[in-house]
């Protein structure tokens, strides 16, 4: 028992209001002062400094600063921290309210406990009831070893209220520290994950663990650094340079989000050019005359975007910029509004579809299906990658993701098709058939069931044998019967002719054919038979 002699008296208002102010002065300004050595000296930043920064200036409410752990076990009754390892609390980011939690590392590794969890579980609930966001700001040892199986509960629920909030709120993870064992799984469930280059690593099973099972040696950084984690796995969506450039870019991403699936998308005054401008115009020298000729699809998409006022209400937010560089994805404002952009890249690997873009793509896709932003999307794909990885991989059942996605998708879909859509993938990249709302094509389109040279050695093999028996230049018969196949069978004309494109468009009339395209669209209405819920392919 604490002695009451040198307590303020507590039978008074006075008294009371002086112990609260030091119970304060202990919980938070003192336990900050501890936590700021320990952090600063590795050189990070505190949970409460991340807080901070992450919303608005004098923004942040703290919850719960004064709850304390209850367990006995391994003389851990001898400490217990206010708070414990974990600080929670509500803030605005851009005037909007957001929930927030960062782990507290500097208290028990950050590790998580029944208590650490439950005040998790109180911000997610608090942030599920209010329809706001909730970021996370990921620090921690994992499960708390002292607590055992109570500490594992608490990961289970923080799953469950991650996939409850799924498509309900938007869910943020920013890792700034360890992430270990079963608990990159809350990340995992969330909608988008940032990392910190050099100090944050994400694994399952730790490089001890590896070595001790496979013989293989990795390090950490190797294994789940951020590097590894936006290039190879597709775990990350940002690779950060610092705190706060992985802050930043959460802030950033909070301006493109509606709060909720309910909730309209932000609305950003921007001044909307209708007629065709120099910048619009320079798109029609985009599409190299040779079809095999790359071009960076970024110069469309910067084209077609609202661009930025200076005050971080333009331009395009790439999202997994680092993995599957084929296919880029993002969000960018049109008229001031919210749109996700899909664009296969012909720049990397000829812009072809993969296991990794189709994934990729696919759950941005549902993204923006679940939070009402329209998706345009730019085509310029020659087919699926051919090779027995992919297949065994199973490009079948992962490719099949970004069909399921589009043919779900109930929100206004924009395509605009630049050069080629052959197969497949034409279909797949937000086709009318797939139930895209408007496609518009560039008079560069070719649409055919393959590329010229593809088609020109099937279906021309006798008149190519007859050519070189008689000595001509193969190669120039060979150009001459692609042309025509293209000209003949993949014209964009055809495809208009039959309805399938609801119009040709010259490049430079792009970024307004988009815009009033999106406006027609504003109101639309659309919604799919009853069921509990779909099965896309996994
Ligand atoms: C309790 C922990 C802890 C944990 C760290 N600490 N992890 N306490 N439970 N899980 C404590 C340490 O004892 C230490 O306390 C302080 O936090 C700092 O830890 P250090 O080891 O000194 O820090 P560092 O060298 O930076 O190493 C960080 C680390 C390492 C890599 C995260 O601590 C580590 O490997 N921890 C265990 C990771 C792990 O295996 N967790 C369980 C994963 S399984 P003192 O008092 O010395 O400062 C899991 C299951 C989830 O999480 C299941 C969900 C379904």
């Amino acid at each position: 028992m604490e002695s009451v002699t040198d307590q303020p008296d507590l039978f008074t208002t006075a008294g009371k209001i002086a112990d609260l102010r030091s119970r304060f002065q202990e919980a938070v300004v003192d336990a900050e002062a501890a936590a700021r050595d320990k952090q600063h000296a590795k050189g990070k930043l505190t949970a409460r400094e991340r807080l901070e920064m992450l919303v608005d200036p004098g923004s942040f409410v703290e919850l719960d600063e004064y709850v304390r752990h209850r367990t006995t076990a391994f003389g851990m009754d001898k400490s217990r921290p206010y708070g414990d390892s974990v600080v929670t609390g509500t803030g605005t980011i851009h005037g909007r309210t957001v929930a927030v939690y960062a782990q507290d590392f500097s208290t028990f590794g950050g590790s998580l406990g029944e208590v650490a969890g439950d005040k998790i579980i109180k911000v997610m609930e608090l942030a599920l009831r209010s329809g706001i966001p909730i970021i996370g700001i990921l620090d921690s040892g994992g499960a708390r070893i002292q607590e055992g199986v109570v500490a594992l509960g608490k990961y289970g629920e923080i799953f469950r209220l991650n996939t409850a909030a799924s498509g309900v709120i938007p869910q943020i993870s920013i890792i700034m520290g360890p992430a270990a064992g079963g608990a990159v799984y809350s990340p995992a469930l969330t909608d988008f994950v940032i990392m910190v280059d050099k100090t944050s690593q994400m694994f399952v099973t730790g490089p001890d663990v590896i070595k001790t099972v496979t013989g293989e040696d990795v390090g950490m950084e190797e294994l789940g650094g951020a590097h590894t984690h936006n290039t190879r796995s597709g775990v990350a969506h940002y690779l950060a340079d610092d705190e706060d450039d992985a802050i930043d870019y959460a802030r950033g991403l909070i301006g493109y989000l509606p709060d909720n699936n309910l909730a309209e998308i932000p609305v950003y005054e921007t001044p909307f050019e209708f007629e065709t401008t120099d910048a619009d115009r320079s798109l029609n020298t985009v599409i190299p005359d040779s079809p095999n000729q790359p071009y960076d699809i970024h110069t469309v998409i910067d084209g077609i975007v609202d661009p930025s006022t200076g005050s971080g209400t333009g331009e395009f937010l790439e999202v997994q910029p680092l993995f599957a560089p084929n296919i880029v994805i993002g969000f960018g404002r049109i008229e001031g509004r919210t749109v996700g952009i899909i664009a296969n890249q012909p720049s990397q690997m000829a812009g072809t579809l993969n296991i990794d873009a189709g994934e990729k793509a696919s759950r941005f896709v549902r993204f923006c299906d679940a939070f009402s932003v329209p998706i345009v999307t730019l085509v310029d794909v020659p087919g699926y990658l051919p090779g027995t990885d992919q297949e065994w991989t199973g490009v079948i059942r992962r490719g099949a993701k970004l069909l399921y996605a589009y043919a779900e998708a109930t929100v206004p879909l924009v395509t605009v098709i630049l050069r080629k859509a052959y197969g497949g993938a034409y279909i797949v990249m937000g086709s009318k058939q797939l139930g895209a709302d408007i496609n518009l094509a560039w008079p560069t389109a070719e649409i055919a069931v393959m590329g010229g040279q593809g088609a020109v050695n099937i279906l021309y093999r006798g008149e190519i044998k007859r050519a070189e028996e008689a000595g001509e230049d193969v190669a120039a018969v060979r150009t001459r019967l692609a042309n025509e196949y293209t000209y003949n069978v993949a014209s964009p004309f055809l495809a208009a002719e039959r309805g399938e494109l609801d119009g040709i468009i010259e490049p430079a009339q792009t970024r307004v054919s988009i815009a009033k395209a999106l406006r027609a669209l504003r109101n639309k209405r659309a919604s799919l038979p009853a069921k509990k819920h779909g099965n896309i392919p996994l």
